[in-house]
């Protein structure tokens, strides 16, 4: 039985998480979190010695790593929930998203997971563009950028504003301009801007799509 497959996809901090798992939770479906898959291979490299930027030991890695990704993250069999989130591995998680390696694995994983569960609410990039374009109902979420960096500080308690605003601008800014696919937003997704609104109004609005 073929349960629904949504796509939440939209930049940092634009409530993408918080939205997508409230989804799941209301309809019964499982959430995956793509963005900590970047991280979690992020995250493998660091504690290997290898430079996140080297392109090749990193595809290789992201083949041979054991990543679970559910309420917390286990990566190799190590609860790595707090420290993918960390300023280090989020510095570095850009250049592991750009390496087409690591997509291509990773994509393939996100295949895996929605065909075993028949479905799923999928949080990422280029998840209603690449990994899932036949998703039954695609959203794109933004908020405007002084409103990211705020929602993203008070989740990164070790940084202030100012870097965090500039970490969110630069992450931003290599996300929608690498070769390998771009943050981009599906000619067919649903445009939603969390600005100034709250949560629960949003969540509505994306329940409303799967039910229409
Ligand atoms: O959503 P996040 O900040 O946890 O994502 C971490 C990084 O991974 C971010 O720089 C973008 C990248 N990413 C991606 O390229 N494709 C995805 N499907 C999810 C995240």
């Amino acid at each position: 039985m073929r349960q629904t497959l949504i796509a939440i996809d939209g930049p940092a901090g634009s409530g993408k998480s918080t939205v997508a798992r409230a989804v799941a939770q209301r309809l019964g479906l499982e959430y995956l979190d793509t963005g900590a898959m970047y991280r979690a291979v992020t995250f493998a490299a660091i504690r290997r010695g290898i430079d996140p930027a080297d392109a090749e030991p990193v595809g290789r890695l992201a083949a041979e790593v054991d990543i679970e990704v559910a309420d917390a993250v286990t990566v190799d069999g190590v609860d790595a929930t707090i420290e993918i989130r960390s300023p280090e591995v989020t510095r570095a998680v850009s250049a592991v998203a750009a390496n087409p390696a690591v997509r291509r694995e990773l994509v393939a994983r996100q295949r895996l997971w929605a065909q075993a569960r028949h479905g799923g609410v999928v949080e990422g990039r280029d998840i209603g563009t690449v990994v899932f374009p036949h998703a039954d109902v695609k959203v794109y979420l933004t908020a405007d950028d002084g409103e990211r960096a705020t929602r993203r500080s008070k989740e990164m308690l070790d940084m202030h504003y100012d870097q965090v605003a500039a970490d969110i601008a630069r992450r931003d800014h290599i996300d929608s301009t690498r070769s390998a696919s771009p943050m981009a937003v599906a000619s067919d997704a649903v445009h939603i801007d969390s600005t100034g609104r709250d949560i629960d109004a949003v969540v509505e609005d994306v329940l409303s799509l799967v039910a229409g």
